[in-house]
């Protein structure tokens, strides 16, 4: 079963694949704009606390379900539920997670097919042309290019198909190899990045700013995002880790590799926001609507910098990488499905998968146009915005994978029963010391916290 399911070839090749899996738009994107809004400092600690507290401690939850049963979301809930109560119930969880992956990947991916352009752009120096006047850049942006359907449809497709063939050639031979590839040259341009950054008058200005916490600017708001992106930015809540996790070998020590993928996303998360605030301080433009300074800032400011076509390129190569390696794992919960419930072959699971997901995302691709275009980009906003990209958005950030987190952590921490937690994470580690803090933090923590993010949605309050 293991064989023809695919392993990982080892401890290194999990790793990459699941830090692939979690360092994604979340971190390039997403990360920073939130902590623009948040005001950094003080929000970066309780960021950082809810990875620690809640991120963590759920990350060890799926990978553990997924290697006890060596099974994708669906079977694995469906048989670690049988004898319990809830039953075959407990595979919804699973279900769950499927309708999760579906959905972000088929929004996920247009946004990553623009990263492709913008590398285009930058390289024939057509992005510092038109960055040379910021406003005639936001009007490319907004108006032009994401309202130019075919453009947009294009650039999708081509991210999906690059997405498809890395899972058509299966956890070792496409997944792993890709992520091996890929994540050490998104450590070095980031590298570079930061290194470049450092030069640049912004940046001793961004460290204060990260850094430096003023408590007074936190509300209860800002909690909440804090910890629904540590969901999304640690692809948790959707069985990406779960299905990574069925392909690990007993000899690996789930709460070591729980804990490094947790540090390494989070890092990286801080030299993106490291990075753009540099960038962003050593100009006085004005920044004014976050979420969209990625394509509208950065190359203004890059434009008055030296080299600014290179550092563009590299840059949008860079979350370009990331993406794709995260679409990858969401493809991988998706198709997963199909080869393990369904008895599908793996190739043609990827193919059926990732057209079908690929045509629904064509709707996304085109709700983009319009007046308010930007407004609806907003990527895992908590808002629901206008179109089928907002609502798709919504839906998934605001409600899968806060119920997806929340039902493993009511599983794992109540229904599983401690000896076979216990068992499974000693294996491949010795003795597990920190067991009772993490059985109290999936028990009661995570629960409860997660918990505070529906109910507040529920109630339809704002984030902000
Ligand atoms: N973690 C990814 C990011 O930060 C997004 C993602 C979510 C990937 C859920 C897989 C599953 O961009």
């Amino acid at each position: 079963m293991a064989e023809s399911r695919g392993q990982w070839s080892g401890r290194m090749g999990f790793i990459l694949a699941a830090t692939g899996s979690a360092i994604g738009l979340g971190n390039l994107w997403k990360f920073p704009y939130i902590t623009h809004e948040n005001h950094g400092g003080a929000f970066v600690l309780v960021y950082i606390a809810m990875v620690l507290l809640v991120g963590f401690p759920i990350m060890i939850a799926e990978v553990l379900v997924g290697r006890r049963t060596q099974l994708s979301p669906v079977s694995a809930f469906r048989k670690l539920g049988k004898d319990k109560p809830g039953g075959a119930l407990w595979a919804g969880v699973g279900f769950l997670g499927v309708l999760a992956g579906f959905s972000i990947l088929s929004y996920y991916s247009v946004v990553a097919g623009w990263t492709i352009h913008y590398t285009w752009l930058s390289l024939t120096g057509e992005l510092n042309r038109l960055a040379a006047d910021p406003a005639g850049l936001q009007t490319y942006f907004g108006g032009e290019f994401l309202a130019n359907g075919s453009q947009q449809v294009m650039y999708h497709l081509l991210f999906m198909g690059l997405t498809t063939s890395a899972v058509y050639f299966g956890v070792k031979g496409g997944i792993e190899k890709v992520a091996k590839i890929l994540m050490p040259m998104l450590l070095l341009i980031l590298l570079i990045l930061v290194v470049y950054s450092s030069t640049t008058s912004g940046f001793n200005e961004a460290l204060r700013f990260l850094f430096k916490p003023d408590f007074s600017s936190l509300t209860t708001g800002s909690i909440l995002e804090a910890l629904g992106h540590a969901f999304f930015t640690l692809s948790l809540g959707m069985g990406a880790m779960l299905t990574y996790g069925s392909y690990i070998g007993k000899d690996i020590s789930i709460p070591r590799a729980a804990f490094q993928i947790s540090l390494f996303d989070t890092v990286i998360a801080l030299m993106a926001c490291l990075i753009m605030f540099s960038i962003i301080n050593s100009s006085d433009i004005d920044v004014s609507k976050s979420s969209t300074i990625l394509f509208t800032t950065i190359p203004t400011v890059f434009a008055q910098l030296p080299a600014a076509s290179f550092f563009n390129a590299i840059f949008y190569l860079l979350i370009g990488f990331a993406a794709l390696t995260s679409t990858i794992s969401l493809l991988e919960v998706v198709s997963s499905y199909a080869i393990d419930d369904l008895g599908w072959t793996r190739k043609r699971a990827t193919i059926t998968m990732g057209s079908v997901i690929a045509v629904f995302g064509v709707l996304n691709a085109l709700s983009l146009g319009g007046n308010d275009s930007l407004t609806n980009i907003n990527l895992v906003g908590r808002e629901s915005t206008a179109g089928v990209f907002g609502t798709m958005d919504y839906l998934a950030s605001n409600w899968f994978l806060p119920v997806g987190g929340f039902l493993i952590a009511l599983f794992v921490g109540w229904i599983m029963g401690a000896r076979d937690t216990f068992e499974e994470l000693e294996k491949g580690h010795g003795y597990f010391s920190g067991y009772k803090i993490w059985h109290f933090l999936i028990r009661f923590v995570a629960p409860l916290a997660v918990g505070a993010i529906i109910v507040s949605v529920i109630l339809g309050r704002e984030y902000q």
